[in-house]
C-alpha cells in the first residue's frame, strides 16, 4: 500500500510516517513543498520511507494524508487537486485560535474537511485530530482514532491505516459532517493538555469491535 503524507516534514506527519512504517506499510512517502526536505526527513526515519514533492507524493498513492499546518490545508488541497485526482484525501487539520484564557476552535460552522471537499474531486475523509504528535514517536498510543467521511471505501481505507497508528480502536464516526465535532474536540484536548501539562487522548467506551 502506498500512503502519501503531505507536509510529512512536520511533527504530526512525521509521527504518522514513523507509525505506518513500523506497522509494515511498505510504501510511505513524505511530501513537502521541497523534495530535499522531504528526503532528509525520510532518511531520518529510515526503512523504506521516501520523500518527494507533495505533487509527486500523491501520484499513484492509495491514500494521501493532508498533514500540512492547518492554516495551509485549504490552499494545499487546491494546489494538489490535479495530481490527486480521485486518490482519497485524509484531513487531520483542526483550526485553533490561541489566547491567554484558552484555545478555541474555528468559529466557521463548516469543518475544514468539508471545505476541502469543495476543492477536490477526490473523496475526503477526516480523523486522527485528537492524537498528539508527541504520542506517535515511541509506540502506537493507547488511544482511539475517530474517522469520518461520506465515501465508504475511502473511510474504510482511512480506518485501516489509522488502526496501524493507534493501539486503541480506529472507529467509524459517521459522515464528513462529524468533522465539525472532531475538529472542535481538538480545542478541548489542547485545553486539557495545557491545564494538566499532559498529552491527553480519547478513548471511547462501550464499543465492541473486531
Ligand atoms: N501537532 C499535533 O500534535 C497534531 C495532532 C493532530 C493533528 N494535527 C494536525 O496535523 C497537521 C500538521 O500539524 P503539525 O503540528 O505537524 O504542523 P507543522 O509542523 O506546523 O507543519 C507541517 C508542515 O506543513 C507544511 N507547511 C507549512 N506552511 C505551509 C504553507 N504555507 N503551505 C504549504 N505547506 C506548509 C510544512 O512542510 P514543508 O515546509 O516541508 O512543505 C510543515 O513541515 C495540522 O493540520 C494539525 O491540525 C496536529
Amino acid at each position: 500500500m502506498k500512503v502519501a503524507i503531505l507536509g510529512g516534514t512536520g511533527s504530526f506527519g512525521r509521527g504518522v510516517a514513523v507509525r505506518l512504517a513500523a506497522a509494515g506499510v511498505d510504501d510511505v512517502v513524505i511530501g513537502s513543498r521541497d523534495a530535499e526536505r522531504a528526503q532528509a526527513i525520510a532518511a531520518e526515519i529510515g526503512g523504506r520511507v521516501s520523500g518527494a514533492t507533495n505533487d509527486d507524493a500523491v501520484r499513484g498513492a492509495d491514500i494521501a494524508v493532508l498533514a500540512v499546518k492547518a492554516d495551509a490545508a485549504l490552499d494545499t488541497a487546491r494546489d494538489i487537486a490535479g495530481a490527486l485526482g480521485v486518490v482519497p484525501l485524509f484531513s487531520v487539520a483542526s483550526a485553533l485560535s490561541f489566547s491567554k484564557d484558552g484555545v478555541r476552535s474555528d468559529p466557521d460552522a463548516r469543518a475544514i474537511a468539508e471545505r476541502i471537499q469543495d476543492l477536490v474531486q477526490a473523496p475526503v475523509v477526516a480523523g486522527l485530530h485528537t492524537i498528539a504528535a508527541a504520542n506517535l514517536e515511541e509506540a502506537a498510543p493507547q488511544e482511539d482514532a475517530l474517522i469520518c467521511g461520506d465515501d465508504l471505501e475511502a473511510k474504510t481505507l482511512a480506518i485501516e491505516i489509522s488502526s496501524r497508528i493507534v493501539a486503541g480502536a480506529a472507529l467509524d464516526a459517521g459522515p464528513l459532517a462529524s468533522a465539525r465535532a472532531l475538529e472542535g474536540l481538538t480545542a478541548v484536548i489542547v485545553n486539557v493538555n495545557k491545564r494538566y501539562k499532559a498529552h491527553a487522548g480519547v478513548r471511547i467506551t462501550g464499543v465492541h469491535h473486531e
